[in-house]
This record gives structure tokens, C-alpha cells and sequence, in this order.
């Protein structure tokens, strides 16, 4: 076996000192991982549960779209070929499927928590805007990728969803027109869906869960009020 070039060290540690000392790793894992944290309870990892549901969210979409065609024509014929001949498509459906509605569940849980702690006070006003918008983000995953099976119950759901939109005293009908694409559901509905959710909300998504990470990380996190406090 091939000797290390420095004597004494493992091969693995002269490259992790070579990358930790140009791209400061130890630091990074001191910031993020290592920090200080008070005495918490269970209620507590609801953040972080809903940090695994996003990623979970992420990679199973991202696989999703491999085989996923967003035209009323292919749209529903796509999902049953993923379903029924995809090897592991199923899972991988289902994985995102009922992910989205645990994530809305977790995410409604931990801000549920946050309220019931204080942690909207000072200093941590923006973590809490920041997670307000995360809620919305993920409701609209969640309404943009209803329709995406293009079956009777996406079709109908997203016809009474878009219609409620058009109930906005003044601007509502415009609203509704934008939101569909055209008077009707169709082709640019789908289109428009489907862009709303693999782009525009996923980069929403991760941009907004790194400042309220950051927020975290700067500020730290509440602990659960003692009896005596
Ligand atoms: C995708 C959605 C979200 C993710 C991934 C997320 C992630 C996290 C994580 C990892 C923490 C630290 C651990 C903890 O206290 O649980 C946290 C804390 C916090 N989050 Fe969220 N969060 C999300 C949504 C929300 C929502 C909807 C709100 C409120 C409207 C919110 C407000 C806060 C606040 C105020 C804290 C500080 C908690 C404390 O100091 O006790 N977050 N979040």
C-alpha cells in the first residue's frame, strides 16, 4: 500500500487539514453543529423535523421529475407509468405524496410551538417573519402540486381553489385569470403550476430556510419557561 507523504498521519487527515485549512471547516462545524444550546424538550426538534421533511421533499421531487411531463396529454398517463412500472416509483410518489402533508402538519406544529414559547418576541422577530413566509411557501407546494396528476380530484380542487382567489373584492377576477393562465383550466394552468412548483417555491423554500437557519444560529434558540420563571 502506498505510503502517506506525511509520516505519522493518515492519508485521510492530511487531505482534511489541506481542505479544512482553505475552505475552514472545523469553523463551519463549530458554528453550525457545535454550538451551545439550552435545555430544550421534544418540541424542539420540530424544526429540525421539518428541515428532513424539506430535503426529503426536494430529492423525491427532483426524482419525481425524471419522469413527470407537465402536458394535460402525458401529465396523468406519467404519473401511472411512475406509479406501476418505475422501479421503486411508487415509493418514491408516495415518499412525496404524504411528505407534503406531514410537512404542512410538522410546520403548523413547530410554529404552534414557537408561539406558545414567546420565541415571536424579541430578539427573534424575524425568525418567526421568516417562518411565516416558510408556512405560506409551503401551502403553496402544496396547492401548485395538487394539480400536477391532472386527475379529477387536482382538476376540481384547483378549479374551486383558483375560483376563491377570484373572490378578492376588486382585483379578484384578475387575480384568478393569473393564477389560471386564461379564463379556464389548461394547458398554461399546468404550466404555470408546475414552474410555481419545482422553481419558484423550491428556491423560495431553501432561500428562506437558510436566513431562518442563520437567525438561529446567530441569535439561538428560546428554552421552555420554568415554573419559577
Ligand atoms: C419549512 C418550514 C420551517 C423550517 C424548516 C424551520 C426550521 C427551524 C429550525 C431548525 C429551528 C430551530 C429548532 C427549533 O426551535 O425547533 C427553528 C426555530 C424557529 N422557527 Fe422555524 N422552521 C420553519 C417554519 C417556521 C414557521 C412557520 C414559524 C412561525 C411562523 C417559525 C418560527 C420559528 C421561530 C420563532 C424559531 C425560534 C424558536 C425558539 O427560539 O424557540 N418557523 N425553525
Amino acid at each position: 500500500m502506498a505510503q502517506s507523504p506525511v509520516p505519522g498521519r493518515s492519508r485521510g487527515q492530511v487531505i482534511f487539514d489541506w481542505l479544512d485549512e482553505r475552505a475552514g471547516l472545523t469553523t463551519i462545524w463549530k458554528t453550525v453543529f457545535a454550538r451551545a444550546v439550552p435545555e430544550t424538550n421534544w418540541f424542539y426538534t420540530l424544526g429540525s423535523a421539518s428541515t428532513i421533511l424539506a430535503v426529503v421533499q426536494v430529492v423525491t421531487g427532483m426524482l419525481l421529475t425524471i419522469y413527470y411531463v407537465p402536458s394535460p396529454d402525458h401529465a396523468y398517463e406519467s404519473i401511472q407509468f411512475i406509479m406501476n412500472e418505475v422501479t421503486f416509483g411508487w415509493l418514491i410518489r408516495g415518499m412525496h405524496h404524504w411528505g407534503a402533508t406531514l410537512m404542512v402538519i410538522v410546520v403548523f406544529l413547530h410554529m404552534l410551538k414557537c408561539f406558545f414559547v414567546g420565541a415571536y418576541k424579541w430578539p427573534r422577530e424575524l425568525t418567526w417573519l421568516t417562518g411565516a413566509l416558510l408556512l405560506l411557501v409551503v401551502m403553496l407546494l402544496g396547492f401548485s402540486g395538487y394539480l400536477l396528476p391532472w386527475n379529477q380530484k387536482a382538476y376540481w380542487a384547483t378549479a374551486v381553489g383558483t375560483s376563491i382567489i377570484g373572490a378578492v373584492p376588486g382585483i379578484g377576477p384578475l387575480l384568478m385569470e393569473i393564477a389560471r393562465g386564461g379564463s379556464e383550466i389548461g394547458a398554461v394552468t399546468l404550466a404555470r403550476f408546475y414552474g410555481l412548483h419545482i422553481w419558484w417555491m423550491p428556491i423560495a423554500l431553501l432561500g428562506l430556510i437558510g436566513v431562518h437557519l442563520y437567525l438561529i444560529i446567530r441569535i439561538g434558540i428560546t428554552h421552555p419557561p420554568a415554573r419559577n420563571e
